[in-house]
């Protein structure tokens, strides 16, 4: 049968064909929005049973809608869901790990006041760089369609641009023909030495 056609979709979708492509069995990885754990599932099954993923949420329901959806799934043992802020990721994930992924903004389905912050993003964002591994990626996904969001795509565009070249690989996706509160992505390849 043939193989299915790339489909060019959305920041989120474009975050996971990167993930798929560097994440391999056995690594650890990070969720640091975890949301209704559809990210964490995802990378709970790039990881296999070998590997593990920290979840973080600040909302308790977050992390119950994790939990109930990676037991339905017979992915539990995989992952440790966090009820923590992300901007704390280093006290409880001793690294390296391979990837954490973003996808800030609030809980689908819940109180639009409990957003992601841009003090916390942009703090959690430098933990996450310190605990990535030497060609392993951060990928941040951010929605301007919000005000919070909107300060937190510049913020995070500006820091971004700002890292060292040497050091870093930094990509920005944007529709560019698309309105300018469509999500973007940014991607964070940490270079080898
Ligand atoms: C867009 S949702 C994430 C979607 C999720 N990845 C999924 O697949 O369903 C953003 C989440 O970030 C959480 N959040 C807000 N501030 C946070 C913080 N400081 N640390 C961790 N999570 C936070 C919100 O509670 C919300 O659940």
């Amino acid at each position: 049968m043939e193989e299915e056609r790339y489909v060019l979709r959305n920041a989120r979708a474009l975050a996971e064909d990167y993930l798929r492509r560097s994440v391999r069995e056995g690594d650890t990885v990070i969720d640091a929005t975890m949301g209704n754990g559809g990210d964490t599932e995802m990378l709970c099954r790039l990881v296999g049973e070998q590997g593990h993923v920290y979840a973080f949420d600040v909302q308790r329901q977050a992390v119950e809608r994790t939990a109930e959806r990676l037991k339905a799934a017979g992915l539990s043992g995989r992952a440790m869901l966090l009820c923590a802020g992300h901007e704390t990721m280093e006290a409880h994930v001793e690294g390296p790990v391979q990837a954490v992924v973003f996808n800030f903004g609030w809980l689908p389905g819940s109180d639009h006041a409990v957003t992601t912050r841009c003090d916390t993003s942009l703090a959690a964002a430098g933990a996450a760089l310190r605990l990535v591994r030497e060609g392993g990626i951060v990928s941040l996904c951010v929605y301007p369609g919000h005000e919070e969001g909107a300060r937190e795509l510049r913020l995070l565009l500006d820091w971004s641009a700002g890292l060292p070249v040497r050091r870093f690989n930094v990509l920005y996706h944007h529709f560019i023909n698309a309105a300018d509160s469509t999500p973007g992505l940014i991607l964070i390849q940490k270079n080898r030495d």
